[in-house]
């Protein structure tokens, strides 16, 4: 058997050279884009003010991919600040160098560009891109990405008759320079201004009575959990940040900061127009906004009151959440089924309990996770550990457990972890505001809500068969969220609050996920065309 294989192997080798065949490798699609930001002036809430454009659009371009497809983004940069995007849900298999966030890349001066090189290896699904940068995601330079299934790949729904995106975020009229400042200076933001849908107060949708169409809704703004229901309407939730779902009917969804979620929508009303609703979760005073379903056949206006938003309970929330599981038959981006990875028998090599808090450090407002506020250095971490510039980030500063004793103080803090550890993750959250926390390279099993303090025997409460995975896990005021992540994903990583005060004021952190085996297989090797910055200035390649 083995020699007949290499016999029809150095067969196929004599027939190429024989025929001067181009030795090509089955390599997976390229897809190429350039794109330019810039500053503009619109007026998303009727007075006009700075947004941040990319190619002349706000929110910036759909990136619409395909599994596997390889993207080579050349971002040129034409505001009057550095600037980066990253590429939320994207998990940058082996491949940290192109995460576009301040510990993994130098960020792009003014009038300068560089060309992200990465790919969407085995995913489907809903996401989003932002600006990492500064405060420059409170003024746009967000758009939606999707990453669709291929052909030999089926999804476990029927093909809807068309997609719709909602980039769903709190907006404020103040300039991000200004929101910058007010937090530099130690004081909190305030309540934003509104909501917009698409960067809009008032967009429609187009379709047909009788068909069906996915909805794909992300919360892309700086704070607040958003719900978003439709007039006379019902969605059936089937996707959530690559996840396939168990396919279940909802009035409305909850949808927190970060996260993203695709429901299919049939259009199975009397021929009218509908009210599509977005209002603001949890909050003292609450921001709706509206965008409007029309049918193509309908001559009567939107008319009626909005549907009403789910109760305030936090409870009602919990349920929704915990009602997401996965659809353990359904396959994901590769045949394999889902459930066939049993994560709930794998026993977690280390856990790791953060808890968030808001300390005054020196006078000032920070945020912190276990008593240590971030702050960026100007030299990327990932850099550092390629070039081997000591000093730069400190594997002591933050612990796996909170500590109780001293004041919380600053520090570049990374959180030390070995490739093919499987952790167990608690956010704990003590204060009286929602959370949300992202981690890159990664999506990841959220395996319990609950209420209170967490502790081991909170265990027996673990969705252990069939919680699915995504990149962003809520957590509730006085409460604790569990995840399990499964580190085989090699790489400087940020975890991070996705609320972005909290993130921009310390509440982040980076998992460098490490083996001293040296090799390709693990991590590919630092881009050609990186950009330096820092203390890695001048170093050679
Ligand atoms: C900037 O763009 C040019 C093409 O216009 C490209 O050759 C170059 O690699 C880009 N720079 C970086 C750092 O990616
Ligand atoms: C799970 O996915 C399968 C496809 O593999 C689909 O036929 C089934 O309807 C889904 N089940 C639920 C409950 O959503």
């Amino acid at each position: 058997m083995r020699s007949t294989c290499f016999l029809s192997l150095l067969h196929v080798v004599v027939l190429l050279a024989l025929f001067n065949v181009p030795q090509v490798k089955a390599e997976d699609p390229y897809k190429y884009f350039t794109w330019t930001v810039t500053y503009g002036t619109l007026s998303p809430l009727g007075s006009p003010q700075q947004v941040i454009l990319i190619n002349g659009q706000f929110p910036g371009p759909q990136l619409d991919l395909v599994t596997n497809n390889n993207v080579i983004l050349n971002l040129i940069n034409k505001l009057d600040q550095p600037f980066l995007l990253t590429w939320n849900g994207i998990k940058q298999r082996k491949n940290s160098w192109q995460d576009g966030v301040l510990g993994t890349n130098c960020p792009i001066p003014p009038n300068s560009n560089y060309t992200y090189k990465f790919q969407a290896k085995d995913q489907i699904g809903t996401y989003t891109y932002f600006p990492s940068t500064q405060l420059h995601k409170a003024a746009g330079g967000f758009g939606a990405l999707n990453v669709y299934h291929r052909s030999v790949i089926p999804v476990p729904y029927p093909y809807p008759d068309g997609d719709f995106t909602f980039l769903i975020g709190d907006w404020y009229k103040t300039s991000h320079k200004a929101l910058k400042a007010s937090l530099d200076s130690g004081k909190s933001l305030a309540f934003p201004d509104g909501l917009l849908i698409n960067g809009q107060t008032h967009s429609t949708i187009n379709g047909d009575q009788g068909k069906t169409y996915m909805f794909r809704i992300s919360n892309v703004g700086m704070s607040t959990s958003i719900n978003f229901r439709i007039q006379g309407h019902t969605l059936k939730l089937v996707e959530v940040e690559g996840s396939h779902v168990i396919q279940n009917i909802y009035d409305s969804l909850d949808v927190h900061v970060g996260q993203s979620a695709a429901v299919l929508v049939t259009l199975n009303q009397s021929p009218k127009d509908y009210y599509i609703v977005a209002s603001t979760r949890f909050s003292k005073r609450v921001l709706t906004t509206t965008a409007l379903l029309h049918y193509s056949n309908s001559h009567s206006p939107a008319s009626g009151p909005l549907p009403n938003p789910p109760s305030y309970q936090y409870h009602w929330s919990v349920k929704q959440a915990r009602s997401f599981r996965w659809n353990q038959t359904a396959n994901a981006a590769r045949p394999n089924p889902q459930g066939s990875y049993h994560y709930g028998k794998i026993t977690p090599t280390k856990t790791i309990l953060l808890e968030n808090s808001a300390p005054l450090i020196n006078g000032k407002l920070r945020y912190a996770v276990n008593k240590v506020s971030y702050i960026n250095s100007d030299t990327p971490l990932k850099l550092a550990d390629y070039f081997n510039i000591p000093g730069i980030f400190n594997v002591d500063s933050i612990q796996s457990l909170p500590s109780n004793n001293g004041p919380a103080y600053v520090a570049t803090s990374v959180l030390p972890t070995s490739l093919h550890d499987f952790i167990e993750l608690v956010f704990q959250n003590n204060e009286e505001t929602m959370q949300s926390w992202h981690l890159d390279g990664y999506d990841f099993w959220v395996v319990g809500y609950g209420f209170g303090q967490w502790t081991p025997t909170k265990r027996r409460f673990y969705n252990l068969v069939d919680a699915m995975t995504r990149h962003t896990a809520q957590v509730y005021p006085n409460s604790w969220t569990t995840i399990l992540v499964s580190l085989d994903n090699q790489g400087m990583w940020n975890l991070r609050s996705a609320i972005w005060e909290r993130q921009y004021l310390g509440q982040q952190l980076y998992l460098r996920v490490w083996t001293d085996q040296h090799s390709l297989y693990n991590e590919y090797d630092i881009p050609t065309n990186v950009l330096l910055c820092g203390k890695a200035v001048g170093h050679p390649l």
